[in-house]
């Protein structure tokens, strides 16, 4: 008998719950049925399609990847398998539907420890697929879907494929950015994965044009900041912390020691980014300000998730957004991502439409 169509998305670790419940949902509104299956701490979670027949090549589109905020990848988990050690490659292969086309293919694993174990072992087998796959004329660069071998040991794992274009673009769901030298902090990779993963890339060129102005709301010592300075973009650092002098020298920076939720622009500013640790609906509230009455056209901010019921305070602090956003009657694109760099937060891009 067939084995059932999943559902599985790569998540942070510890976040499997709201990875799951999310899933689940989403499942519920296009009508699908069956169960979430989530083990604490493995870095993916699964929703398990029942009664449903054959059909995976549809089901690819009808869950929009974009819209799930806790899934670092989306894909279709076609078989589970037991691998022989002798011979990992070949029982792939022969679990692979012979009508399958692909453009890629990825051997990988969770962002858990357990799965961090096994990337020498991905990386031993990667090209041995490829060449297989390539072999049987199943894999040809240019059209097609992406083939997932995701390792859950060194004998076991899961077949999955996903469309390139309801999917992330990197191998494990993880975007490598590289930390720039003259950056001040860390957090400068969160705003830089943000502009990489909730615009598209008309959007980056559209929206991060030289000459545009921003604030930064709890901007120091200035990660954030740098990531719009190296744009050509002019930043109103907000912070009582002093903002990395290499960063003010830049010439770009105008530091003002006062309180992000009181500050208000003198004049309509192009990007707002606020990174203030605070409670997340009261930044949410902040944001819902700014963008109702439109000092600022973009907004990317940072919502610091409580220890618990944290998928519920996300959801709670977007429909305030949502809600403010309407109720002014602008038309606005709302999305939110756990990205890559943010730990036990999420990140939102509220801009006008
Ligand atoms: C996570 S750090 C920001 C890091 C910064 N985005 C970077 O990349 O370097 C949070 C900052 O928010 C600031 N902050 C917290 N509450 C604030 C408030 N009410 N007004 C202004 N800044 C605030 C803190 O002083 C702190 O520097």
């Amino acid at each position: 008998m067939a084995q059932p169509l999943s559902y599985l998305v790569y998540c942070r670790t510890g976040f499997e719950r709201e990875a799951v419940a999310e899933l689940g949902e989403a499942c519920a509104e296009l009508g699908l049925n069956g169960y979430g299956q989530a083990q604490p701490n493995s870095g993916y979670a699964r929703f398990v399609l029942t009664d449903i027949d054959q059909r995976p090549f549809g089901l690819l589109h009808l869950l929009p990847w974009q819209k799930l905020i806790f899934a670092r990848q989306l894909m279709l988990i076609i078989a589970d398998l037991q691998l022989p050690e002798q011979d990992r490659v070949s029982e792939v292969v022969a679990n692979l539907p012979g009508d399958l086309r692909l453009a890629e293919v990825r051997v990988e694993h969770s962002d858990s420890d357990h799965g961090r174990e096994l990337a020498a072992l991905c990386r031993g087998l990667q090209k041995p697929l490829e060449q297989s796959l390539r072999d049987r004329r199943q894999l040809r660069e240019g059209e097609g879907l992406t083939l997932h071998l995701l390792l859950t040991s060194g004998r076991s794992g899961m077949l999955g494929i996903s469309h390139p274009l309801n999917a992330s673009a990197h191998v494990n769901g993880i975007i490598r950015l590289r930390f720039p030298k003259q950056a001040p902090s860390r957090s400068t990779l969160k705003l830089d994965e943000a502009f990489l993963t909730l615009l598209t890339e008309q959007e980056r060129q559209r929206y991060l044009k030289p000459g545009m102005s921003a604030v930064d709301l709890g901007a120091a010592p200035g990660g954030w900041s740098y990531q719009l300075v190296r744009r050509g973009i002019t930043v109103t650092a907000i912070d009582n912390g002093a903002i990395d002098p290499a960063l003010m020298a830049s010439g770009m920076v105008e530091h003002l020691r006062v309180d992000g939720f009181t500050y208000e622009p003198r004049k309509r500013v192009d990007w707002l980014v606020c990174d203030m640790i605070d409670q997340p609906h009261r930044v949410a509230q902040r944001m819902a300000v700014w963008f109702s009455r439109h000092w600022a056209d973009h907004l990317i901010f940072n919502l610091k998730l409580p220890m618990k019921k944290r998928r519920d305070e996300v959801q709670r602090c977007l429909a305030l957004v949502e809600k403010a956003a309407v109720s002014s009657s602008l038309n606005c694109e709302l999305r939110a991502r756990q990205l890559y760099h943010d730990r036990d937060e999420v990140t939102v891009y509220l801009g006008r439409r």
